[in-house]
């Protein structure tokens, strides 16, 4: 079935007409939209029990789910396409690890009441180092996760204070031992560099940590300076600098190097695993187009081309979903250009790179030029960045796209 004509809904009322499944990987993500407290440098949709007061709670937002998730499956179910197994879970946050092994585990419970899991399905959560103990990471096992992904972000004190992080710097370390020995196979730590008052030496002592950890997976970002923080604030009032470009091109060398080295390489340009079976198979769904439901408040879905969002806030997403129907706050059908420029966005930062076969005639001619500058390079008819080029993602793209 072709999808429905591109009508972009700015009410909260309309729901997205749904094409078909694409036939790709099917995934769910699930928002937790709790944290203890907010992050100066973070945007992401999430709450402070203080900023909820009593309009929302983890069990409001449990129920809530759960009511999405069964309306999901049934407006999937009237879709001309058996609805796929789901090869994939990954629940995000937020801090998910708020809700305890327990809550996780109703989470996971909820997910399979409405649908059917993949034999050796991929299913992550995000952790936060000082909500979890040994306890916890055993009952994750025993519920049926097979990944944790750890927001380290760095081993110095100093730095974890400037990103208002409250963990211990040897918190994360210990967190990721402590997953490893309940029986986790697939652990990761996300890694933020470039954090004002950062030093090399931080960096490097940060990396030492995560190689000291164990883990086959490690994302690393640079820091975002995100407009409407409170650390967009400060840098404005210049009490922080700024994260200076040519110190964050040198961190992510410094970065790349030293997990090559150690046996992690790169197959997305912020993600580094072990190998093959390391990856984060529930991200590259993702940046290989494939389809998912995104649940919970301001989670983002996609499915054969069809894409919504849902209300931001946990109040009115319980009120939504109470009110039958899927709690969406908008949706698009992308059209034929805006496919081909998210594929391109998305497949130029993977290792296996862009077929130079789904390029126009402007990015054929485009992509000689780049290969010419040394930003990228053929590799059995795909375009693979370089080391430089990685450098360079976004510019790259920008060049395949526009004149
Ligand atoms: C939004 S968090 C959710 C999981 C968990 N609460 C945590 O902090 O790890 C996921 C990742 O996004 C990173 N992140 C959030 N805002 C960022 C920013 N402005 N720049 C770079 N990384 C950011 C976090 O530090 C974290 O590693
Ligand atoms: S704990 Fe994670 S989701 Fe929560 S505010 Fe900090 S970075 Fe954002």
């Amino acid at each position: 079935m072709s999808s429905p004509a591109a009508v972009p809904v700015e009410t909260e009322t309309s729901e997205p007409v749904l094409g078909d499944f694409g036939g790709g990987a099917f995934g769910i993500y699930v928002h937790v939209p709790f944290c203890a407290t907010r992050c100066g440098y973070c945007d992401f949709n999430t709450y402070t029990a203080g900023e909820l007061g009593t309009s929302a709670s983890p069990q409001s937002w449990l129920d809530a789910l759960r009511g999405e998730l069964s309306t999901a499956a049934e407006r999937f179910a009237a879709l001309p396409s058996a609805t796929p197994e789901v090869a994939t879970i990954f629940v995000g946050g937020g801090t998910p690890s708020l809700l305890g092994g327990d809550g996780l585990a109703d989470v996971l419970d909820a997910v399979r009441a409405n649908f059917t899991l993949a034999a050796g399905a991929e299913v992550t959560t995000e952790s936060n180092p000082e909500s979890t103990d040994p306890a916890f990471f055993e009952r994750l096992r025993a519920a049926g996760f097979t990944r944790i992904s750890l927001g380290m972000q760095s081993a110095a004190a100093h730095v974890l204070k400037v990103l208002d992080r409250t963990h211990t710097p040897g918190r994360a370390v210990a967190a990721a031992k402590e997953a490893r020995a309940a029986g986790f196979a697939h652990v990761n730590l996300d890694l933020i560099y470039g954090t004002p008052g950062e030093s090399d030496s931080d960096l490097d002592a940060s990396l030492d940590a995560v190689l000291s950890a164990g883990v086959d997976h490690v994302s690393a970002y640079s820091l975002i300076v995100e407009d409407g923080t409170a650390l967009a604030r400060r840098v404005r009032r210049g009490e922080l600098p700024a994260p200076d470009d040519d110190v964050l091109a040198a961190r992510y060398e410094r970065i790349d190097a030293r997990l090559t080295a150690a046996g992690l390489t790169w197959y997305e340009v912020s993600n580094w695993a072990a190998g093959p079976a390391a990856a984060c198979r529930h991200n590259l769904g993702y940046w290989d187009g494939g389809d998912w439901l995104g649940a919970g408040p301001g989670a983002h879905s996609h499915v054969g081309g069809v894409r919504w969002w849902n209300v931001k806030h946990p109040a009115r997403y319980a009120d939504r979903v109470a009110a039958g129907g899927l709690p969406a706050a908008g949706w698009e059908a992308l059209t034929a250009d805006e496919r081909y420029t998210e594929r391109l966005m998305l497949a130029v930062r993977l290792r296996t790179g862009l077929p130079l076969a789904e390029l126009d005639e402007f990015g054929a001619a485009a992509a000689g030029q780049i290969v010419a500058d040394g930003l990228a390079a053929r590799h059995e008819d795909h375009l693979v960045l370089t080391d430089r080029g990685r450098l360079l993602a976004d510019g790259v793209v920008r060049r395949l796209l526009v004149p």
